[in-house]
């Protein structure tokens, strides 16, 4: 007999947006006359920028000839590309990381979920609260928790995001093994400022801890003044692994590429306390499961960072921008405070109450998917989640609907 991984009975029925989409879907069956405006998963609308077509469709055409075409990849990813972002997206901030640092994947996804492969069944995790359930739900079916109540597991610490601070949770005043940090914040939009980062450096370094740095979101913030990564904060390097992704950055959310920066100098301990290289640990698990991201894609990536491509990139994430402005003053305008969504395409709506019941009236009543806050954790509840992700027409036209609904 097939014995189950009891953890999994643990998690809720089912992942948040499977359950949005699923109530969605009832909906529409239910009203099939009301067109809907979705500005609730955070899924990119507008297409690939023509730079990255151009050499999606180049390589497509290299892997057709047979003087050309490539079989297996190295499981990190091709050389071009990690030389590539070592170049854009580290060095020309002052960040140090090596190509040989950088694991390409198929989404951040996929390696915010994989890395606590990595760490001991009794490592003490901490998440943020609210959180990008993945962090919370592929530590529950490692058996890092005890039972959900109350909006919560036992066994995992809680990093509270409120107004009062701004949804930027400083460090605890307990010890923890590992802390998952995500800037620009899914879900609620808010930055780290280099100050708040360099105090969870500090922390981290004091505790021999480690950051899981999330900023799937770094190509939303234009103000110069926040860090991008994480390795801009001085002494990053050992103690923090980043992630990242270009499925917002460039459209790539079905097209799939990501990457993971694992510097050498980052170690992890044993029961004996003998330190172990981090990189070394994740190129193993990575290599015996993962064979790389298509070489097509691998091209289409590189393309993001040419001249061209940044110049089109730039204008697509300004263009999910100026939703989130126009979102954050309609929202404003109806007297419900907004946070974020000013270096972020998600806009942090407070409306107090019961957050899926202000879901299903939106949803009912305008029309509108969002994403109720309690979805995120308990710190969620009384807020909805508002996506910038989807045309500037359906945008204007889901804040008129959202004000003739709720005025
Ligand atoms: C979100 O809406 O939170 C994201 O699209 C989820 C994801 O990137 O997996």
């Amino acid at each position: 007999m097939a014995h189950l991984n009891e953890n999994f009975l643990k998690l809720e029925a089912s992942y948040l947006f499977s359950e949005i989409a699923r109530r969605v879907s009832a909906f529409s069956k239910a009203n099939p006359d009301r067109d809907l405006i979705r500005l609730g998963i955070g899924d990119v609308t507008n297409p690939l920028a023509p730079a990255v077509v151009n050499a999606f469709h180049a390589g497509v055409d290299e892997m057709a000839s047979e003087s050309t075409f490539r079989g297996y990849g190295p499981e990190q990813g091709y050389d071009f590309l990690r030389e590539t972002i070592s170049e854009h997206d580290f060095a020309a901030r002052n960040a140090e990381i090596s190509a040989e640092e950088i694991f390409i994947s198929d989404g951040a996804k996929c390696d915010t979920g994989n890395f606590q492969e990595l760490f001991a069944a009794d490592s003490i995790i901490a998440v943020p609260d609210p959180v990008y359930p993945v962090y919370v739900d592929t530590n529950v079916m490692a058996g890092r928790t005890g039972t959900f109540a109350d909006g919560r597991y036992s066994g995992l610490v809680y990093l509270e995001g409120t107004a009062e601070n701004n949804f930027v949770p400083p460090p605890p005043d307990t010890h923890v093994d590992v802390a998952y940090l995500c800037f620009p914040n899914n879900p609620t939009g808010a930055t780290a400022t280099r100050e708040q980062l360099a105090e969870w450096v500090a922390y981290a370094r004091a505790e021999k801890a480690l950051l899981l740095f999330d900023a799937a979101y770094e190509a939303f913030i234009r103000d110069d003044s926040i860090p991008h990564s994480i390795f801009e904060i001085e002494g990053a390097r050992e103690v923090a692994v980043e992630f990242r992704s270009l499925s917002k950055t460039a459209g790539f959310t079905g097209t799939r590429c990501a990457f993971t920066a694992v510097p050498r100098s980052c170690m992890v301990y044993d029961t004996a306390g003998n330190a172990h290289a981090l990189h070394d640990l994740w190129n193993r698990r990575h290599c015996t499961k993962f064979n790389g991201v298509s070489y097509p894609v691998q091209k289409a990536a590189e393309a993001v960072y040419s001249p061209e491509g940044q110049a089109q990139v730039t204008a697509l994430v300004d263009g999910y921008l100026e939703n989130a402005a126009v979102i954050r003053s309609a929202i404003q305008a109806l007297g419900y405070p907004p946070a974020g969504g000013e270096n972020s395409p998600y806009i942090w709506v407070q409306t107090g109450g019961d957050s899926w019941e202000f879901f299903d009236r939106l949803l009912n009543e305008a029309g509108v998917v969002v994403t109720p806050g309690a979805g995120f954790g308990r710190c969620g509840e009384g807020y909805i989640r508002i996506s910038a992700f989807n045309s500037a027409t359906n945008v204007q036209t889901a804040m008129e609907r959202i004000a003739q609904a709720l005025g």
